[in-house]
């Protein structure tokens, strides 16, 4: 373990002092596992954390926002055109740079803060976090091994202030800015890289791959890290779009197909396709697909559409009975209904089979996690929404341990946050009593502690 824990400390300590300045370099810590001087000596991540402190104004819209198409069809063909804007406006200034989006010529692009902390925290050479297990044949049918997924995600100025609004008091972050009548304002656009430390030989769409340096635990299950390689898999988008009624965001995702440049190429990344509600109607299972041989798309679903040519997207297995997920997400969920549950404290599970008994598929209970939530309302009356961010609520969760769980438990049992007044404040009246989660894309790594 390299977990700077006293460095941790020592900056907020410092930091205290300047809390109404807002946030600038140095008050976030970057990353909470460097690699050792002796096996890696290149430029090291840092934390986009410069976060405008006014809204930005109209020039700040992504032009893409004029080409939402006018009507939404689940036909992929009436939002190829769109996503491959997307696309360009994420990668625009980034790709030749690595990512270390500081150095972007083309717009500013800033990091949620404390990822770093805790076992899957942020690694010190791309600032990725450690997300899931990649399961044996989950990618390919030729995929007999098992691997593990990292990645990084950037929000544009649009979303960066409202980061920076929710951390203006990096001791006291507020997620009253994300919930209603607040939240991430029209135009916030997210991007998110995700990566695959897996044989990528036995992966065909993984053939020509674009790989990074990363400070990855050398399995899912260790805790020891080593500097590895690790290959571009997919790359997910979230924007939010008030003209989206349902949900007030559109969520997209793209895989990567070595075979479209043949060459380790950030264009090789293809639309899966994009998702602006659950269907909640549509209780039926038969398109789920966690072993795919064959890309399943369900005509039934109206708020996804799933990119049909089988020339450009490898099969893969998308999410429950084919709402859209990427190839390295749970194929029981969805992105919106994953996402939909980001609140403070997070008191929802992200999945319903992420519990010891999970209720029947397609059941009433079961259906709780493919309504349509609109933006800024949480899941769990009681709770501040984060916005459909599960970086916010998992940064605010991280915050809340470190800050209540580190001076120690008291003599009376109680910890630090249960004395101070403010804190009992964060929690509302009328919030159940239930235990609260850890935001974390699988199960599994609960077991990682
Ligand atoms: C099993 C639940 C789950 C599913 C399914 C899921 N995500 Fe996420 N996602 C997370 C968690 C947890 C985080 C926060 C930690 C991190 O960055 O990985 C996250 C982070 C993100 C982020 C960064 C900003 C934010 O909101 O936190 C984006 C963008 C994103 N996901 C998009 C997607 C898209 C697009 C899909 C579908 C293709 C998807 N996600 C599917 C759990 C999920």
């Amino acid at each position: 373990m390299n977990h700077p824990q006293g460095k941790i400390a020592a900056l907020l300590t410092l930091t205290g002092a300047l809390t109404m300045a807002g946030a600038h370099a140095g008050t976030f810590p970057d990353f909470g596992y460097g690699p050792p001087k002796s096996v890696y000596s290149g430029p090291l991540f840092r934390l986009s954390q410069d976060y405008p402190t006014v809204a930005p104004g109209p020039s700040s819209m992504p032009a893409f926002f004029k080409h939402l198409p006018t009507t939404f069809s689940n036909d992929f063909e009436t939002w190829r055109s769109y996503m491959n804007e997307v696309k360009a406006y994420c990668l625009e200034g980034n790709t030749g740079i690595g990512w270390d989006v500081q150095k972007n010529k083309v717009r500013q692009w800033y990091h949620m803060p404390w990822q770093h902390y805790g076992p899957n925290g942020r690694e010190g050479i791309r600032g990725l976090t450690k997300e899931a297990p990649i399961k044996p044949l989950q990618l390919a049918s030729t995929q007999k091994g098992s691997g593990q997924t990292y990645a990084v995600g950037i929000y544009n100025d649009i979303g960066g202030y409202t980061i920076g609004q929710v951390w203006k008091d990096p001791q006291n972050p507020d997620p009253s800015y994300t919930s209603q009548p607040k939240g991430f304002p029209n135009g916030t656009v997210v991007c998110k890289a995700l990566f695959a430390d897996i044989d990528v030989t036995t992966v065909p769409f993984l053939a020509n791959p674009l790989l990074w340096n990363a400070y990855t635990t050398k399995t899912f299950t260790s805790t020891e890290r080593a500097v590895t390689q690790v290959a571009l898999i997919q790359m997910d988008i979230a924007v939010r779009d008030t003209r989206v009624s349902d949900t007030g965001w559109l969520f997209g995702t793209f895989q990567y197909n070595g075979a479209v440049t043949g060459k380790a190429n950030w264009n090789n990344l293809v639309p899966v396709g994009i998702m602006w509600g659950n269907d909640p109607k549509e209780t039926g299972n038969a398109f789920t697909n966690p072993t795919p041989t064959e890309t399943k798309i369900n005509p039934a679903l109206k708020q996804t559409a799933i990119n049909a040519n089988t020339k450009e997207l490898p099969p893969t297995h998308l999410g429950w009975n084919g709402r859209l997920n990427g190839p390295v997400d749970n194929p029981q969920a969805s992105c919106l209904s994953c996402h939909m549950t980001a609140e403070y404290q997070q008191l929802a599970l992200m999945n319903p089979t992420f519990q010891a008994n999970p209720p029947p598929v397609g059941g009433e209970e079961w259906m709780k996690w493919f309504q349509n939530i609109p933006a800024g309302q949480p899941f769990t009356p009681g709770t501040r929404s984060t916005d459909y961010s599960l970086q916010l609520s998992g940064s605010l969760a991280n915050f809340y341990d470190w800050k209540c769980n580190h001076s120690g438990v008291y003599a009376d049992g109680q910890n630090a946050c249960a004395k101070i007044q403010p804190l009992n404040l964060m929690k509302a009246s009328n919030a159940p009593e239930q235990e609260v989660h850890k935001v974390q894309r699988s199960p599994e790594l609960e077991d990682l502690q």
